[in-house]
């Protein structure tokens, strides 16, 4: 299916199977028109995310995809615009790093949170170690109109405390210095231009007035129709996949990863009005990884 009708000779997109996503095909290590960044930039905004099997990946195309959606590419500690995830790279902020990732969207504790990612696999184990992703958008369509109505008023706070990823985040056994933010949790995404669901399994910690068990039976109900089977997206890494994804309009998890088996992501993500590296300040308060793909 062509992403559009200019950009139909220079660039095949086939929507995954499944509520989200789209294979795209083109000759990434080449010379792009306006008539690609355009296609590309289409294709995100409609499936909020990109898979690119590219083999041979140069890391200055990365980076182009990421301004192509018109991002600025965060800038990582050193002040380049990528950096390494890895579970065993001494260079990788969660080196050595085995444990599952709750849901969720990283830098949602700040008043704005990335807006797209993109992980390039150099290295991936034999056994299974997939990434998985809910859309928040499509929670949000699927939602009642009663329920979308009383929740547009709603709002939750998201908080990290930098003690990795498995557990949802505590504002009562938080440090108070432990960065926070509170946002809408229906989102308008500024990328696809729709209301994303952002109740998510890690760093929400309440709906806002909301305490005890009036908060906890709406986290539930908004994760029903989130972590539905129908809303998710698994992505089993191949060595040279880019996955670029809109991390408003979609929430992602790992599970554990498996023993044996380097799983190396060469990472690049940009933020919309640019100028913001969370990455900067993660480093400042902890030598932990905020991000596992
Ligand atoms: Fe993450």
């Amino acid at each position: 299916m062509p992403a559009s009708s200019k950009g139909e000779a220079l660039i095949a997109v086939s929507p995954l199977p499944g509520p989200l996503g789209a294979e795209v095909a083109f000759d990434y290590n080449g010379e792009w028109d306006d008539d690609t960044r355009n296609a590309l930039r289409e294709t995100f905004r409609r499936y909020h995310l990109i898979l690119l099997r590219a083999p041979g990946l140069l890391v200055a195309k990365q980076i182009e995809v990421i301004e192509a959606l018109g991002l600025e590419p965060d800038r990582w500690r050193d002040g380049e615009k990528f950096g390494f995830l890895s579970n065993n790279l001494k260079s990788a902020p969660n080196d050595g790093q085995h444990s599952a990732y709750l849901y969720h969207s990283d830098l949602m504790w700040k008043p704005e949170p990335i807006s797209a990612i993109s992980l390039y696999a150099t290295a991936v184990p034999s056994e299974p170690s997939p990434t998985f992703f809910a859309s928040g958008v499509g929670a949000a369509a699927a939602l009642p109109d009663d329920l979308r109505a009383q929740w547009a008023t709603e709002q939750a706070m998201f908080l990290i405390d930098f003690n990795g990823g498995d557990t949802r985040y505590n504002e009562e056994t938080a440090s108070p210095e432990a960065p926070r933010a509170t946002h809408p949790i229906l989102l308008e995404d500024a990328i696809s231009q729709q209301t994303s669901l952002i109740i998510d399994s890690l760093f929400m910690v309440k709906i806002v007035g909301k305490e005890g068990e009036e908060g906890e039976s709406l986290r539930r109900r908004a994760h029903e129709y989130l972590y539905d089977t129908g809303n998710v997206y698994r992505h089993d890494w191949q060595v040279g996949d880019l996955v670029v994804w809109n991390n408003v309009a979609l929430q992602h998890a790992r599970e554990n990863l498996p023993d044996g088996g380097e799983r190396t992501f060469r990472r690049v993500s940009g933020t919309r009005s640019g100028g913001i590296s969370g990455w900067e300040t993660n480093y400042k308060k902890a030598q932990q990884a905020v991000s596992g793909g």
